[in-house]
């Protein structure tokens, strides 16, 4: 029998969360249900369905990811399952052809996505758009090179103070840092301030704090302890969910504080920066024991329409060789045109420069990975002699791209 992949009915909920959960290896957690109603978009979702019985499914959230000199609406692929027992039959496959000509109807030229496993999305021409950091590290080796000295002020604040205080400081850094997406007040309320007790993972409740100058926010940090302590004493960790610093002076107090907290034996953050601002600021970064992961996938959608919206380090043109077997019609040669005030991306039959595919270009766009890294690891190959040079000063960016939150 096959699988057929339909708009989610509006009475299938249940049945559809049930066979994505079943698929990670969950069951359906009814605390989460009205939360997820909230901030899932139902015209978004796709049921996988056998015959009446659904089987797996996908949704997308509408996001606007921030790019290399601007912003673009972005398919936010999530919850994407299909159940064991009907696995290895295409189903994603075809979910995936169906994401994308949704997306691009929508005008959506990229689509994104936090992978359970790397292997799963490339095939579907998803590159490896960006990288996010761990660290762990005994609390008294947080030493900073030179001492901090506060200028601002930290506080603790509720649930209402944070949801009036948090998004405008998100959004100072979202704006500026590639990799970043929009948060609705939805998602503000259910994914980062709620604090239902099934989240805590047998840690504390989440504390909420803002650091301020003059009565100003700069920064905020979202943390749980996780008690532990036994009569040798204390081995409690403090678990930072979240720091957002706009201005300096904010990022180095609030890392400075999580250094200073009472009763912590271990510091451990998650999905923070690849270039982590702690390897800087500490005396013995080694310390940090800093491990690097896969973030964010990114899928160009519409070439044209994600080349000419981002920003360029220089001025050239360049004929890109492109491949693409999930979407062939974007495969074959375009020119990149940095010249003009606008950049241009046409068609062309001129001899090409570069040949690339397009999870190389996903793997590009951002800016976390250089043409010359992704020829290092044989993909990307340079046809005119020093064309892999000349893409490097067009693509390079300011800024390394961080994607803070899975979604
Ligand atoms: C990952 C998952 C959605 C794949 O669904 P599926 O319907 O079995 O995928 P398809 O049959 O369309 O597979 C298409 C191709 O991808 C490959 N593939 C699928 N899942 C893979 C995986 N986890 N690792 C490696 N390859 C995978 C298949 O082997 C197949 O390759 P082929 O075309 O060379 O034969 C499903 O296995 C699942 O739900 N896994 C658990 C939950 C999960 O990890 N979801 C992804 C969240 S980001």
């Amino acid at each position: 029998m096959t699988i057929e992949i339909r708009d989610l009915r509006p009475d299938e909920l249940r049945p559809w969360l049930e066979a994505v959960e079943t698929a990670f290896g969950e069951g359906v957690r009814e605390e989460r249900i009205a939360g997820f109603e909230r901030i899932i978009e139902r015209d978004r979702m796709l049921a996988a369905v056998d015959g009446d019985t659904i089987v797996g499914g996908g949704a997308i959230f509408s996001l606007g990811l921030t790019i290399p000199g601007g912003e673009l609406p972005a398919a936010g692929v999530t919850a994407v399952g299909i159940m064991p027992t009907h696995r290895r039959r295409g189903a994603l496959t075809e979910l995936m052809r169906r994401q994308f000509r949704d997306a691009r109807a929508r005008q959506e030229p990229l689509a994104i996505l936090w992978a359970s496993e790397g292997s799963i999305y490339q095939r579907f021409g998803y590159g490896l758009a960006s990288l996010s950091s761990t660290l762990e590290l005994p609390q008294a080796r947080g030493v900073f090179r030179t001492k901090v000295e506060p200028e601002g002020r930290i506080r603790f604040i509720d649930r209402d103070e944070a949801t009036r205080i948090f998004p405008p400081v998100h959004d100072r850094i979202r704006r500026e840092t590639p990799g970043f997406i929009t948060r609705t007040a939805a998602h503000w309320d259910v994914e980062v301030l709620d604090d239902p007790a099934w989240r805590r993972n047998g840690a504390g409740p989440r504390f909420l704090t803002v650091h301020e100058v003059g009565g100003v926010p700069e920064g905020y940090l979202i943390y749980r302890i996780r008690e532990d302590w036994d009569w040798t004493g204390f081995k409690s960790t403090l678990e930072v969910r979240e720091l957002m610093a706009a201005t300096h002076r904010a990022l180095r107090e609030l890392w400075s504080f999580c250094f200073g907290v009472d009763l912590v034996a271990t510091v451990r953050s998650v999905l923070g920066r690849p270039d982590h601002p702690l390897l800087l600021m500490l005396t013995e970064p080694r310390r940090l024991k800093l491990t690097l992961a896969d973030a964010l996938w990114l899928r160009i959608l519409d070439v044209p329409g994600a080349l000419t919206a981002r920003g360029y380090a220089a001025s050239d043109r360049l004929v890109l060789e492109l491949t693409d077997v999930f979407l062939p019609d974007q495969a074959g040669r375009w020119t990149l045109d940095t010249t003009g005030d606008r950049p241009r991306v046409e068609r062309t039959e001129a001899p090409p420069d570069l040949a690339l595919d397009i999870t190389d270009l996903g793997a590009i766009y951002l800016g976390t990975f250089a043409p010359s890294e992704l020829a290092r690891a044989g993909r990307t190959s340079q046809i005119t002699p020093g064309a892999i040079s000349r893409a490097d000063a067009v693509f390079a960016t300011a800024q390394r791209p961080w994607c803070p939150e899975v979604f």
